[in-house]
């Protein structure tokens, strides 16, 4: 597959190349727009004074699908291995009925959303993820879609798929796809939205601020685990452009979207390093992007 267009993203930093004043990159969780109803109001609001790209999940939407459906998947290193079967009610499911759930919620509150995937316009280049099956990671972005998107006033919503160097649908992780994104697009900032109000550290207490190394060395040591580890590793990828920032946060705060981009105390903000942007550590697929496949759909 040709991969003409494409703008590499780096394993390891710098992340975030020359910042877009106005542009965030808002990742929101993958529960149903019921649970969701003030953060929506929140990027609608946000749209109306900067350019904003949404991003999401939908893990667990994805496993009830495929348990109603009887089709069985099997999970390696805590990964869901992803076949044929199970891709096909992956994407159904992501670019399916949470898109465009997600794109209509967001209509309503007088956003001008689009929805797309990572394979509309071949947005995310993915690399396959050895062993699991139809998984990626993001190696690339091409910006341009996304810039004629944005710079028609529309906000694009992007569902976590990408296409393989071969040109094969995969699943990727939502946190993995919105940093590729941000990279790509130069964002101002990288905000994550998640279950949790941040990092928590050994002692349970969430962690205001951490680097890189931060982030790896609490890897190693087990502390953060699950689906906090891909999210932290794009926050890292996310990284190093002077005043770009990239923040992990509760998507449950009545005013998450504004804390995120203003309050320090707020979530857990991922910064640079003495030695800059790097990966968070092992794990990461190399040369794929640095975030590895936990926790994609
Ligand atoms: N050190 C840690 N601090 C905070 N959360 C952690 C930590 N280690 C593991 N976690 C887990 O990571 C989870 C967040 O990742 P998860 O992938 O489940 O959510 P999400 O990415 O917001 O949703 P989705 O994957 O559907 O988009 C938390 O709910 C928590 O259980
Ligand atoms: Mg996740």
């Amino acid at each position: 597959m040709s991969r003409e267009g494409v703008a590499p993203v780096p394993a390891s930093g710098p992340g975030i190349g020359t910042p877009d004043a106005g542009l965030v990159v808002v990742k929101l969780g993958g529960t149903t727009i019921a649970g969701q109803e003030r953060v929506i109001d929140q990027v609608a609001d946000l749209a109306r004074t900067r350019q904003v790209v949404v991003v999401h999940g939908g893990g667990a939407r994805v496993t009830g699908w495929l348990e109603r459906l009887g089709v069985p998947t099997r999970f390696e290193d805590g990964l869901r291995v992803t076949d044929e079967p199970a891709l096909e009610v992956t994407a159904a499911v992501l670019r399916g009925a949470a898109n465009v759930e997600l794109v209509a919620a967001l209509r309503a509150r007088g956003c001008d959303a689009v929805g797309v995937s990572g394979v509309d316009g071949a947005l995310l280049a993915g690399r396959r993820v050895h062993g699991k099956g139809l998984v990626a990671t993001i190696m690339g972005v091409r910006p341009a879609f996304a810039r004629t998107l944005l710079d028609a006033g529309h906000v694009p919503v992007v569902a976590p798929l990408a296409l393989d160097e071969q040109g094969v649908v995969c699943n990727v992780n939502a946190d993995d796809a919105a940093a590729g994104l941000a990279h790509g697009l130069g964002a101002h900032a990288l905000v994550l939205l998640t279950d949790v109000d941040g990092v928590r550290g050994a002692d349970g207490a969430r962690i205001d601020s951490m680097t890189a190394d931060d982030a790896a060395a609490l890897i190693a040591a087990g502390v953060i685990a699950g689906g906090m580890i891909p999210k932290v590793r794009a926050a890292v990828r996310g990284l190093s452009a002077p005043g770009a920032h990239a923040v992990i946060a509760d998507g449950g705060d009545p005013d998450a979207v504004r804390r995120a981009l203003e309050d320090p105390g707020f979530g857990t903000r991922v910064v640079a390093g003495p030695g800059g942007a790097r990966d968070a550590g092992p794990g990461s697929v190399p040369s794929a992007g640095g975030v590895a496949a936990e926790g994609a759909a």
